[in-house]
């Protein structure tokens, strides 16, 4: 079932969500070499309980920390840990939210520890693209294949490729409703969007090959031949004026 939401719970998830970019900026800032993705996660956390937030991944499903930090070639999940120490040349992807008022913000970015190589820059800033090229597609009448297929062409027109065995998803008063929000896939198919629909489109971009695997943590998520990967997501909004950025910080 997919839940629309009134004007009222638009304000409210725009506040959650005002909340999520907020701690994910202050995350970002503290990215820098010799920092542990454990410090970043602590930030995160105080940030959010600071401002009156609930954060949304601590417990869910059992994950054990407020933010997912993925380091290089890992795609998403990794759990923070003070034995990860992030050092120049990482990309890192940082992904959290917030439950404020009972409602959900989820968003996500790939960040650069220091100096990185022009092949890491290019897949984050393509990753980055692709997700605004969904972002842009998100259009009341339109279809959810719509979101996918700008994702998908940009990335892989761009020469990289798109994971598939993680999607985005709708999102409300829970982190996770119906639609799934694939990164692939054809334009006009799939389920039509219209006002009132609030999705977390969330395109994973892998450098070499899409395949991933899940370590025995049973949470990170990496790519299948270790090559980078980066990670970039908003939380939206249908709207008749067109698609509207919740997380937009
Ligand atoms: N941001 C993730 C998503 O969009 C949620 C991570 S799963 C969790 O689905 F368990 F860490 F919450
Ligand atoms: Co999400």
């Amino acid at each position: 079932m997919i839940v629309l939401k009134t004007s009222h719970e638009l304000s409210m998830m725009k506040a959650a969500c005002q909340l999520s970019a907020q701690a994910l900026q202050i995350a970002g800032e503290a990215v820098k070499p010799g920092v542990s993705t454990w410090e970043i996660d602590k930030i995160a956390h105080d940030y959010i309980v600071k401002h009156g937030g609930r954060p949304n991944f601590l417990g869910y499903a059992g994950y054990p920390a407020t933010a997912c930090i993925s380091v290089n070639h890992q795609v998403i999940h990794g759990i923070p840990s003070k034995q990860v120490i992030l050092k120049e040349g990482d990309i890192v992807s940082i992904d959290l939210g917030a439950e404020l008022n009972g409602y959900q913000g989820d968003n996500a970015a790939t960040f650069a520890v220091g100096e990185i190589s022009p092949e890491a820059q290019r897949l984050m800033d393509v990753t980055e693209q692709a997700l605004y090229k969904g972002i842009e597609a998100a259009i009341s009448g339109g279809r959810i294949g719509d979101i996918s297929a700008a994702v998908q062409q940009h990335a892989e027109g761009a020469g990289f490729s798109v994971v598939r065995q993680f999607v985005g998803h709708g999102i409300g008063q829970k982190l996770h409703e119906e639609p799934e929000v694939p990164n692939f896939g054809k334009a006009g198919r799939g389920v039509r969007l219209i006002p009132g629909m609030t999705l977390a489109i969330e395109p994973m971009i892998n450098m070499g090959t899409p395949d991933v695997r899940t370590l025995k943590d049973g949470w990170t998520v990496e790519t299948a031949d270790k090559q980078l990967s980066a990670h970039f997501e908003h939380t939206i909004a249908i709207t008749s004026n067109g698609p509207v950025i919740l997380t937009r910080p």
